[in-house]
């Protein structure tokens, strides 16, 4: 039996546009749809409830969908206040989701939302950053017991559970989506790499090529960014704190300065780092006028904006998802959605196709974890290769594509110490 609670939504009148929508992204996300094949007929969540925070677009609702599909009843809410799209909510309320979700609500309403998802006592939770999670370990512990356990879709939430689970405070165990192969080998380096070029060209429609792009971060992220920028023609600068990468960044062909330097030199920035404060007022106050800021990383912490408020005289937006603060020197500088993760609150994410194998692993991780959390202790959780290699084998088939396997001779050669 499923009991659909009141959504709260931005305009049900939305929906039709939000189910193109949907009906879009599911065409192409065959890895996806081959699971709600199997949740239909397995019903792994059958009488359980399902708390999910994720940028809440199509990709995310169909994924919604594919869960409910497995007997849950599902409750979702966004992971960002600017990646909710409102259609898409609508839509998802008709199809019998609680949606507890608006397009950029306020601070206080958009923590009020996760708190509401929580208080619906869900049995399992996909989190996208570690909201849910670290809400559940704080001021509303009393919701813990229920919960069975989870999966986290990003860097920034792993980082967050593994400080939880080293301190001893993790409570369930959660699945790290993220560290598997096919999540970021894939999502973070070729997902971030187009959808982060795809956001900021369709917000400042300005050319590429011949610019100076600095990217902040040479983790799988930046190295999408990086790459991306170089195929559009840019000049492209990496910074970096860690030595193992920035050797890597400049091997690849990128040009490898400090902040300070790559301050002096960039027509666009994109900080893909994690971390607070990589561009700050110090930075700023040596910047081309006319440079345009945009943060790929989870939190809007990557950009200083309170350094860059300070050294302006004025503010305004000068077109969709574009402010300009115009320092007391004369000099302009821009920046994106508010430092907010530009792919997603200046675009819809990344690609569907991408899409599908993480959301594939989100979806098989969550029926993972329901069917061992009571062995898993209270840690982060791996996913299986076994699970990480039928994502990639079905990824393959949907786009026509064999290949070899070892002979067994082969086999026994490669596990065989003997002279060779
Ligand atoms: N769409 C839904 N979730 C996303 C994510 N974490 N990154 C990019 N696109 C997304």
């Amino acid at each position: 039996m499923t009991t659909t609670l009141q959504s709260i939504i931005r305009d049900a009148a939305l929906a039709p546009e939000g189910k193109l929508k949907i009906d879009w992204v599911q065409a192409h996300m065959p890895v996806l749809n081959r699971i709600r094949e199997e949740f239909e007929r397995d019903q792994p969540f059958k009488g359980l409830r399902v708390a999910i925070s994720l940028h809440l677009e199509a990709k995310t609702a169909y994924l919604a969908k594919v869960v409910k599909a497995g007997g849950a009843e599902v409750v979702i809410t966004g992971s960002n206040p600017l990646s909710t799209q409102d259609d898409v909510c609508a839509a998802l309320a008709e199809e019998g989701i609680t949606v507890f979700a608006k397009y950029n609500p306020d601070a206080a309403e958009y923590k009020d939302l996760l708190v509401k998802t929580l208080e619906t006592k869900p049995d399992l939770i996909i989190d996208d950053g570690g909201d849910l999670v670290t809400i559940l370990h704080s001021e509303r512990r009393d919701l813990l017991p229920q919960i069975r356990g989870g999966a986290e879709e990003t860097t920034t939430g792993i980082l967050r559970l593994k400080a939880m689970e080293k301190d001893g405070s993790l409570q369930f165990p959660m699945v790290a989506v993220n560290d598997a192969f096919c999540k970021y080998l894939f999502d973070n380096r070729y997902g971030t790499g187009q959808s982060v070029w795809d956001g900021i060209n369709r917000t400042t429609n300005l050319v590429v090529a011949g610019k100076t792009v600095v990217v902040n971060g040479y983790g799988w992220c930046g190295k999408g960014v990086a790459m991306r920028a170089k195929g559009l023609g840019a000049n492209v600068v990496v910074t970096e704190v860690d030595a193992i990468r920035a050797v890597e960044a400049y091997m690849d062909g990128f040009t490898v300065l400090s902040m300070a330097d790559a301050a002096k030199v960039g027509e666009f920035y994109v900080t893909v780092t994690g971390n607070k404060d990589v561009i700050r007022g110090e930075h700023i106050a040596n910047m081309k006028d006319g440079a345009i800021l945009s943060n790929a990383g989870h939190f809007d912490v990557e950009v200083n904006l309170v350094e860059l408020a300070e050294m302006s005289v004025s503010k305004r937006t000068v077109r969709r998802n574009i402010e300009e603060y115009l320092l007391k020197d004369g000099r302009k500088i821009y920046v994106i959605a508010e430092g907010r993760l530009v792919n997603l609150a200046a675009g819809d994410g990344h690609p569907a196709e991408i899409m599908d194998m993480t959301f594939a692993l989100q979806a098989m991780s969550l029926r993972y974890v329901n069917e061992n959390y009571k062995e898993m202790g209270k840690q982060v959780i791996k996913v299986p290769y076994h699970l990480d290699e039928q994502v990639a084998r079905t990824k393959l088939e949907s786009l026509g594509i064999s290949i070899d396997t070892l002979s067994a001779e082969q086999k026994a050669y490669l596990e065989s110490w003997a002279a060779h």
